[in-house]
């Protein structure tokens, strides 16, 4: 049986990852400050245990919190750690302020390396500690208006590196996954920040080889592989999931 923190994931790419692990049977701590989605998550018969955690990852005690909260569920112990949370802001540059700036800094990169700081002690006495990360294909190219969540995105590639060299020896693998299009509300900012939203649609979809975002329940296949002993030999990478869009 394995304990999971899953940092984010009261819907879309995270909802799904816990389906997927509480299916295998593995018991997962939800931290998230979506309450509604959380609740109707935690009501699903599944043979893992799901507890939830209400938190904001712009406050800087939220890290700590949630890694005691996994820790309680685990009875001592944590085995993985999935941080998935973000947030996307879309605006012209000149609008952009710091204080904005800050905010998706704090949830999309700091909130990952305390959460990260805090399990370490835990993941380091499991059998098979794992750290994965959300980053994006935003890591790799950037849109306009986007500066913060493609700034944050590649940051945490950075971040999986460092740790992946600092946690190695003690056996903890540490990975990012790069998800591509994925049909969920959060680019909701992108597109409205677009001059002709459905036109825009039209191009990117255009523009993936496999001629369609995914599933938010796509990516669950290689979170389950990240988080099991098949991957043991699999640290400080970046993983794209994208239909082929970084490919061309
Ligand atoms: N949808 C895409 O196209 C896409 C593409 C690449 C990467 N991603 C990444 O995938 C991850 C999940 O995105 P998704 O598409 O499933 O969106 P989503 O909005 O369904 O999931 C994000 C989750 O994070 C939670 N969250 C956000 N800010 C938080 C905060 N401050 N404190 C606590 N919880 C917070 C939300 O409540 C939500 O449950 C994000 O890291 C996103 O950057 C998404």
């Amino acid at each position: 049986m394995t304990t999971i923190l899953v940092a984010g994931g009261a819907s879309g790419i995270g909802a799904a990852a816990i389906r997927a692990f509480r299916l295998r049977g593995d018991d997962v701590l939800l931290a998230d400050r979506n309450a509604e989605a959380a609740e109707r998550l935690v009501g699903e018969e599944l043979p893992g245990a799901l507890r939830f955690l209400a938190v904001d990852f712009a406050e800087a005690g939220a890290a700590s919190a949630a890694v005691t909260a996994a820790v309680e569920l685990g009875h001592g112990t944590l085995d993985a750690v999935f941080y998935n949370a973000a947030v996307l802001a879309a605006r012209p540059l000149a609008e952009w302020t710091a204080a904005e700036w800050d905010h998706s800094t704090a949830v999309n990169l700091r909130a990952p390396f305390l959460v990260c700081q805090a399990a370490a002690p835990y993941l380091v006495r499991a059998a098979q500690g794992r750290i994965v990360l959300t980053s994006s294909t935003g890591a790799l190219r950037g849109h306009a208006g986007m500066p913060a969540y493609h700034a944050t995105k590649a940051g945490l590639v950075g971040l999986v590196r460092s740790l992946a060299d600092e946690l190695g020896p003690q056996g903890v693998t540490v990975n990012a996954i790069c998800p591509g299009w994925v049909d969920t509300p959060f680019n909701d900012a992108y597109w409205a920040h677009q001059p002709d939203p459905a036109a825009a649609l039209a191009a990117l979809t255009d523009s993936i080889p496999l001629r369609r975002q995914a599933r938010s329940d796509e990516l669950s296949g290689l979170l389950l592989f990240l988080l099991s002993p098949a991957s043991g030999y699999l640290t400080g990478q970046a993983l794209v999931v994208d239909g082929g869009y970084t490919a061309v």
